[in-house]
């Protein structure tokens, strides 16, 4: 687990996160438990960003201050913490939408047309119902360029999807410090993750549409309705029949994540011997994932319990981001030799 690394790295990371709805094991995997090894070595900005919300569900805000919430809890809970790392609400800070706006003046158009991550967000981002091609879904890279250099980021942790958006916010930097003959800024870099990609129970990407995710938030019981219906190795039809783990696409991929190595090895034995069954299988697979899962459940229902806490510590992140990001402002507003009030 999180290394002898007590020393913090001189870089930064900064990462981001749209609030859409409760977080699931995918995110978990995939992103929280990097997130919570990064803050142990680097100094670490991690964003709720809910201004990329609205790029695509500008027409539905009903929920996203309740989702905002949610994604905080299952942060919190995952281990994120605030002792260590700055979590805060991009909305709450302006100096981003003023950096988002000062680099629009510098980006070429054609950067943002014929981003490739863009373009398949207007199809996916919108649970597959295809969103409108906005002004403010355009600037998309744009604000997460403002996200990352605002608080100085220089590693972005980041799956493969979005380093099209990265590439994009290191040719601003490049053209911002040669415009104003500045090194305000340096290039961030991504931080490619090497977790593996966990699948949703029917073996599709997990994702809130698909209705086959397990979230954070679930008990044990609701995990367990759900795990049993998680597909396995089609070849074994019969109880008797023997299997390959290496065709059981979802159970066998969560045992990877979860497992022991040895409870793997086992599990992958008794699959080719028919020694045991699926569900027997699964039943061994729900320990190990309770395992990990029970006190993060835990801590996010005493944190549910406790709101007025957990927007204290809310409150606390975006002022420290907010002062961070005001810092850099002065400096972009210098460079740029733009007026300015003393008030
Ligand atoms: N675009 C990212 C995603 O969809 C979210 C994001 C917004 C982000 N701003 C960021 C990620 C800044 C890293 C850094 O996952
Ligand atoms: Fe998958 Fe386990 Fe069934 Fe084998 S026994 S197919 S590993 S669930």
């Amino acid at each position: 687990m999180s290394s002898a690394s007590n020393q913090v790295q001189h870089k930064r990371v900064m990462s981001g996160m749209r609030p859409t709805g409760k977080l699931h094991l995918g995110h978990y995997v995939g992103v929280l438990r990097n997130w919570v090894e990064l803050q142990h070595q680097y100094e670490c900005y991690f964003s709720i960003v809910d201004w990329h919300a609205l790029t695509t569900q500008y027409d539905n805000t009903e929920m996203l201050q309740e989702n905002i919430l949610n994604v905080a809890l299952d942060w919190l809970a995952s281990g994120i913490d605030t002792q260590k790392a700055t979590v805060f609400i991009q909305s709450q800070v302006p100096e981003i939408a003023e950096l988002h706006l000062l680099f629009s003046m510098v980006t070429p158009n054609k950067w943002v047309e014929t981003d490739p991550t863009l373009k398949d967000m207007v199809t996916m981002l919108r649970d597959g119902v295809n969103a409108d091609l906005t002004y403010g879904l355009l600037g998309y890279p744009i604000l997460q360029a403002a996200d990352i250099l605002s608080v100085k980021g220089s590693l972005v942790p980041v799956g493969k999807d979005q380093l099209a958006h990265l590439e994009i916010a290191r040719d601003i930097v490049t053209r911002f410090n040669h415009t104003y003959q500045s090194q305000v800024f340096v290039p961030p870099q991504p931080l490619l993750t090497q977790t593996p990609l966990l699948p949703g129970l029917d073996g599709r990407k997990m994702g809130k549409s698909y209705g086959n995710a397990i979230y954070l938030s679930e008990t044990e019981d609701e995990t367990w309705a759900k795990l049993k219906q998680g597909i396995t190795d089609p070849a074994r039809i019969k109880r008797t029949d023997p299997g390959n783990p290496e065709n059981c696409e979802v159970i066998y991929k969560y045992y990877q994540v979860f497992a022991s190595a040895e409870a793997q090895a086992l599990a992958a034995d008794e699959c080719r011997t028919a020694a045991r069954g699926c569900m027997d299988c699964k039943k061994i697979l729900l320990d190990f994932v309770m395992e990990e899962m029970r006190p993060l459940r835990e801590r996010r229902q005493a944190l549910a319990n406790d709101l007025g806490y957990v927007h204290q510590l809310l409150r606390e992140g975006t002022e420290k981001a907010r002062a961070t990001c005001q810092d850099t402002m002065r400096e972009v507003r210098s460079v740029m030799k733009l007026y300015q009030l003393t008030l």
